[in-house]
């Protein structure tokens, strides 16, 4: 597949996902979607992180108005729901990735694109994002997940009252509920990013896909099931890393070489 609306570069073991629709604030059109699912799937399998950003003023000012609602729906139903399926199958692709994913937060971000941050696993924004779920400025309810990613970045207060008046929020607000991983000043921004990519890259890849897996899952568990789960999961994750955490992890403590509390143990041939 060609790219249009999307740009895929790589580096250091790092993809990098830039939505490129900068004159239309990078709303995601089904096409951009298409481009986005099919990136991500291209470097799953061979890189250790994926970062997510927006070219210019925006990151994601959410689903295109137009070409994803208002042409559809007057085509008819089919038309619609095609739009609408093809539209959401990457936000199911990030949210089970099997890399860690970061999203840049560093603009404009609105409605669906509320939603790419928030199933990206971290979100750094810039004090100076505008955020918002703005749905019902134009009538409708946050939808095709959306909603979803309200509950699981905010608290109920927070979540009923910017969704119910479509006021927006700051990265710097945002980040003070919770709602993304840190938000910076511009200045910090770009080290900000970097040194939590940094950080993800030097961890065993198999512990984190297990880690995301795992703590998605046991949210919804009590203690008893979540005790079983956590420890058959962690098992196949050791089977799958052939032990290398008993042998380097812990090995490389007994001969004293680092300290597991304030770094990471130094991988067994580049992996
Ligand atoms: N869908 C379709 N087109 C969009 C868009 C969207 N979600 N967001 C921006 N655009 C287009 C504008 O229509 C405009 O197109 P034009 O140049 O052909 O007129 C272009 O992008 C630039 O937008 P503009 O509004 O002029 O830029 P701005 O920087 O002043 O404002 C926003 C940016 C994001 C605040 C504003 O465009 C906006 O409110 N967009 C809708 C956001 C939203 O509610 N998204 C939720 C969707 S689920």
């Amino acid at each position: 597949m060609t790219y249009e609306h999307v740009r895929l570069t790589e580096e250091d073991g790092v993809a990098t996902v830039t939505l490129d629709r900068p004159e239309k604030r990078n709303a995601i059109v089904p096409e951009l979607a298409a481009e986005l699912d099919d990136a991500l799937a291209r470097v799953e399998d061979r890189v250790r992180v994926v970062v997510v950003e927006g070219e210019g003023e925006a990151f994601c000012a959410g689903m295109d108005l137009e070409k994803r609602f208002h042409e559809p729906r007057k085509e008819g139903p089919r038309a619609f729901y095609e739009a609408g399926r093809k539209t959401g199958r990457m936000f199911t692709t990030l949210y089970e990735y099997r890399r860690p994913t970061v999203a840049k937060v560093d603009g404009w971000t609105f409605g669906a694109g509320y939603c790419l941050q928030a199933v990206c696993d971290f979100a750094v924004a810039t004090d100076e994002a505008t955020l918002g779920l703005s749905e019902i400025n134009f009538g409708i309810i946050p939808g095709g997940g959306a909603m979803w990613a309200a509950v699981n970045t905010m608290n109920r207060r927070d979540a009923l009252y910017y969704t119910s008046t479509g006021e927006p929020f700051s990265g710097a607000e945002a980040d003070q509920m919770g709602a993304v991983t840190m938000s910076v000043s511009e200045d910090e921004y770009e080290s900000a990013v970097e040194e939590l990519v940094d950080s993800l890259v030097e961890k065993n890849p198999v512990a984190l896909q297990f880690n995301t897996a795992v703590l998605e899952r046991v949210r919804y568990m009590d203690f008893d099931r979540a005790l079983d789960y956590e420890r058959g999961k962690s098992e196949e994750m050791k089977y799958y890393q052939e032990d290398e955490w008993v042998d380097e992890g812990i090995g490389q403590f007994k001969d004293r070489r680092y300290r597991p509390g304030l770094e990471s143990y130094e991988e067994r041939s580049g992996e």
